[in-house]
């Protein structure tokens, strides 16, 4: 069969255009009290991000003047509370049409590390009380977001049993993930996810290669985002980026926005933009790019040391 080679370029492209931008790209939204234009760069331009949550039941103030259809807001219940079926419900009631939530940030991990901290039989019994109502009145529910660690799945284990001796069944609709790695062990974790919890679907609800050099981390980056657009089960994913590289707890690389609150490459390329060559550094200070030197990094900037 012999196929034009205007027919080719135009697959080409097309190609490139639906590996660079994706419907299923939310924000994992971490405000800056610092630089707070800064929390309008996810949502600026021809921002590709079209969800978000930020670990709390309430939408964030940065975005009160975007409509639930602009930008939609997924409530998280971060650890057992007794005032969430009640703050859903009169959101719903307010007009602000939430379709999905989120439960328990990293029940399975300690305060020091950003978890909850949870037992799972007092999940359970939250959720019975505060979740299934919602789901009842056809909100999907994401199950709690345990870490990516072998913990996670015996966390859940204990939780989905828990439920079962307080006489309920606690329904998950979906799946988050967390992982801090390399892509062979992102893949392989999401693989025994699917595995665990058959025919649901799963949401990466924070990822990065943390702590490793730029290269690495943006061939990371680049493999997953065409891996998780291609798995029709992945239903959504949110980058653990949204920060400048100097306060990053993930590495500097990981960070989708420069010590001085530009994109980074991958801050771009995530929000469906082009590369933009800015560097990320460690430090407030900079890093000076000496032009014939190519993108080599030989200095950090002298005149910004003021600190
Ligand atoms: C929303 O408010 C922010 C400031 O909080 C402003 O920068 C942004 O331009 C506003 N966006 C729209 C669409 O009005
Ligand atoms: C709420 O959003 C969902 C998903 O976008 C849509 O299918 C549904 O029609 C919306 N409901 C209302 C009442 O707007
Ligand atoms: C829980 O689910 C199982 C399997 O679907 C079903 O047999 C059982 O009746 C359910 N229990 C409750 C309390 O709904
Ligand atoms: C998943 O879906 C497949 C195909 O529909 C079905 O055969 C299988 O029983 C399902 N597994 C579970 C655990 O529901
Ligand atoms: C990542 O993908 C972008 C296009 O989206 C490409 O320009 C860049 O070279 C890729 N980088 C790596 C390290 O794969
Ligand atoms: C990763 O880098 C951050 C700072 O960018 C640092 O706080 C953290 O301890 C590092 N983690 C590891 C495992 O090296």
């Amino acid at each position: 069969m012999r196929i034009s080679a205007t027919v080719l370029l135009a697959a080409a492209a097309a190609t490139l255009t639906s590996a660079t931008r994706s419907s299923k790209r939310g924000l994992v939204f971490v405000p800056s009290e610092k630089h707070p234009t800064d929390n309008q760069i996810w949502v600026g331009g021809n921002s590709d991000l079209t969800w978000y949550y930020n670990y709390q039941v309430a939408p964030s103030p940065a975005y009160s003047n975007r409509t639930q259809s602009e930008f939609e807001f997924v409530p998280m219940l971060w650890s057992p509370t007794t005032t969430f079926l009640s703050q859903v419900k009169s959101m719903i009631s307010g007009g602000r049409n939430i379709t999905h939530i989120l439960t328990y940030n990293e029940p399975d991990g300690t305060s020091s590390t950003g978890g909850s901290n949870v037992q799972p039989a007092v999940a359970a019994a939250n959720w019975i009380s505060q979740v299934e109502p919602l789901r009842k009145l056809g909100v999907k529910t994401g199950a709690p977001a345990v870490t990516g660690s072998p913990s996670g799945f015996t966390w859940l284990q204990m939780f989905f049993d828990a439920c079962h001796s307080q006489g309920t069944n606690c329904t998950a609709d979906f799946f988050p993930v967390h992982w801090y790695g390399n892509f062979e062990g992102l893949a392989s974790h999401v693989g025994q996810v699917a595995g665990t919890y058959q025919n649901k679907s799963i949401w990466i609800t924070e990822y990065a290669l943390n702590n490793q050099s730029l290269s690495d981390t943006q061939s990371f980056y680049n493999t997953s985002a065409e891996y998780f657009d291609r798995i029709s089960y992945i239903g959504r994913y949110s980058y653990f980026g949204s920060f400048r590289s100097d306060v990053s707890n993930v590495g500097p690389n990981a960070a989708m926005l420069t010590q001085k609150g530009q994109l980074t490459d991958i801050g771009s390329w995530y929000l469906g933009g082009a590369a933009t060559n800015n560097i990320p550094s460690p430090s407030s200070f900079g890093v000076k790019v000496v032009p014939g030197i190519g993108a080599m990094v030989v200095a950090f900037v002298a005149e910004l040391c003021v600190l």
